[in-house]
């Protein structure tokens, strides 16, 4: 079996990595002209005259992410429709009934959409309000500290029309990952990353560059919960990260904030009628929960943003996407290995991924249909078993979130391959002690249970609202290793 190859010089560079992300720095580029910007100054034309290059690139992420050159994460022509995950895994149309991302889940593409696909989506996406915008506008801080709680409260198009029209559909500027004096790179964010670096013990002036290329982009591409008052309005944004460490936030205790603490119950899940917290886009937590990459000091900069151009200024790609779409060039700074075979082996950890997670996907949807069940037979006065329906309900919560996480990590499995088995083998073997126990419960209880549940995919699929649908029966997803 051929190893992994590595570029000599980098492994070297590699050894000398130690504890926060040391190590691995990419060459210093040369030091960046410090230039005239106006304090606050948010509009990137600005920023463009003094920088004109990184401008031109950051501006193209208004364009379509391209097709056909990345096996899950598809792409679409102009004119198209993206992909939305709820056609791709119809277990989660299942899954997430009752609320916006049962009715629309699109994948994600360029930056500069993201106010606009906000926006568009399912008005049930944005009912938490201003909160809503903190990972969407480089206003959301100013906005935070002018209107203190009132931010996270007000309706999302009342915090929305706050913001100078010209800027509303502005996505992540320069301002959001920059310092205007001297561009090195700053947390813009410092009211949710900042007081979640401070769960995890983090001293922020410790910080290398390093961290900071990985930090930029963890202010967004993180999971987090908006607790919610007794009037059901949004009191905060905060991210689950209590009991972890640096370099590990696990899965398991995510999951134990969410469920231990409010706010569980962001939403009710209509199949099963349990009240349940999300997890949304967790690249930061899944990749630096240990990977490879990040054991060797590789930052989210390193892979998204590789430097362009042969000029002597170097200048790193603000088109920031998904490195298939872009002759895997990011890799090559480091493996010696052609693309191709680069390509075979991101597709190799993604099959095996995209196989555990449909399996593990399947059956915790297996679950909430024997929930539904089980639910109905004691309306109907059967008796369920009280320990037995608790103990089930205990699994499939562990089920469901671990899915939830794989699902809505975006890279799938690959910034972390071995953790991404691990969290979804523990989903399967949660539904799976899930499902036994609710058999048991539903026999005692002298219900019959038909050995395959019937899972009803179509209606999830097809009545999302107003949504236009694609499911059709051949559409059920293929487990990529099946026979093998
Ligand atoms: C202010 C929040 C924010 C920051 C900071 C941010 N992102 Fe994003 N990113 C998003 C959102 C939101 C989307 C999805 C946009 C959409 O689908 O409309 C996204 C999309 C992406 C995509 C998909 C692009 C495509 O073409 O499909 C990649 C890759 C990505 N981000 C990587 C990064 C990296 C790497 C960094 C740090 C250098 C970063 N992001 C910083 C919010 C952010
Ligand atoms: C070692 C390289 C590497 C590192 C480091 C890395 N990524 Fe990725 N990332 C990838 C690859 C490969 C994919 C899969 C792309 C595909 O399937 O087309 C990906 C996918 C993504 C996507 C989805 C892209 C899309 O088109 O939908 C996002 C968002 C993303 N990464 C953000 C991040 C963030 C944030 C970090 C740091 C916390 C990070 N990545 C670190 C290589 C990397
Ligand atoms: C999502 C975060 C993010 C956004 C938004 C962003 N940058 Fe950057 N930028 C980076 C990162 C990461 C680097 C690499 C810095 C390093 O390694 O020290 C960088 C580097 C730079 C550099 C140094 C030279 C180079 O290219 O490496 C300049 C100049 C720059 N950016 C200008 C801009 C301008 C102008 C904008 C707005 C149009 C912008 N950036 C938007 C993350 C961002
Ligand atoms: C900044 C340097 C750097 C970059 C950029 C980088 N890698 Fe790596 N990669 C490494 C190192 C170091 C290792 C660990 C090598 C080892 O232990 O043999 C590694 C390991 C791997 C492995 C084996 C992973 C495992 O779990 O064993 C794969 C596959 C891989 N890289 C693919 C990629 C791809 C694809 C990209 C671009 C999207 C990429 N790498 C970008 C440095 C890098």
């Amino acid at each position: 079996m051929k190893r992994t190859m590595v570029k000599r010089g980098v492994v070297a560079l590699f050894m000398a990595a130690t504890a926060i992300g040391a190590g691995c720095a990419p060459k210093k580029p040369e030091p960046v002209k410090p230039a005239d910007i106006a304090d606050g100054a948010v509009d990137p034309a600005e920023w463009g005259k003094v920088y004109p290059a990184e401008y031109e690139l950051w501006k193209k992420t208004g364009e379509p992410s391209p097709a056909g050159k990345s096996k899950y994460k598809r792409g679409y022509d102009e004119g198209e429709e993206r992909p939305d995950k709820l056609d791709e895994f119809p277990f989660l149309a299942l899954l997430y009934n009752g609320w916006g991302f049962g009715v629309e889940y699109r994948e994600p593409r360029g930056h500069l959409f993201m106010v606009k696909d906000q926006l568009e989506v399912d008005p049930g996406r944005v009912k938490a309000g201003g909160s809503c915008l903190t990972c969407k506008t480089p206003y959301a801080p100013v906005l935070q500290r002018q209107m203190g709680r009132d931010y996270f409260a007000r309706p999302y198009q009342e915090v929305l029309a706050k913001i100078p029209k010209e800027h509303q559909t502005l996505g992540v500027a320069c301002i959001d990952c920059h310092n205007n004096r001297d561009m090195s790179l700053k947390i813009s964010r410092g009211f949710t990353l900042g007081k979640a670096l401070a769960k995890l013990g983090v001293d922020e002036a410790k910080l290398t560059r390093q961290d900071m290329r990985n930090l930029v982009c963890a202010q967004c591409h993180v999971t987090y919960s908006i607790p919610k008052d007794e009037k059901m309005k949004s009191t905060d944004v905060f991210f689950p990260w209590e009991g972890s460490k640096w370099g590990q936030i696990t899965i398991e205790e995510i999951i134990k904030k969410l469920r231990n603490n409010p706010p569980s119950g962001e939403w009710t899940q209509s199949v099963t009628g349990f009240k349940l917290a999300f997890i949304r886009h967790p690249e930061f937590e899944l990749f630096s929960n240990g990977s490879v990459h990040w054991q060797a000091g590789v930052s989210c900069a390193d892979c998204h943003m590789p430097y362009t151009g042969e000029g002597a200024q170097k200048v790193a790609d603000h088109r920031i996407m998904s490195p298939l779409k872009n002759g895997l060039k990011a890799c090559q700074q480091c493996h010696a290995e052609g693309p191709e075979e680069l390509r075979g082996k991101v597709y190799a950890i993604q099959d095996r991924t995209m196989s555990r997670f449909i399996r593990a996907g399947y059956a915790t949807a297996t679950v909430a249909k024997l929930f539904e069940m089980a639910n109905r037979e004691q309306a109907a006065g059967k008796a369920i078993d009280k320990a037995l329906y608790e103990q089930a309900k205990d699994h499939y919560l562990e089920a469901f979130y671990r899915v939830v996480f794989i699902g809505a990590e975006n890279s799938v499995g690959f910034h972390n391959p071995t953790e991404a088995l691990r969290v979804l083998g523990d989903a399967s073997t949660h539904a799976g002690q899930a499902e036994g126990l609710l058999r048991q419960a539903l026999a005692k209880a002298g219900v019959t249970v038909p050995a395959k549940v019937d899972l009803e995919l179509a209606k999830y699929v097809n009545n999302r609202g107003v949504k236009k649908l694609m499911f059709r029966p051949e559409h059920e997803i293929k487990d990529p290793l099946a026979g093998r």
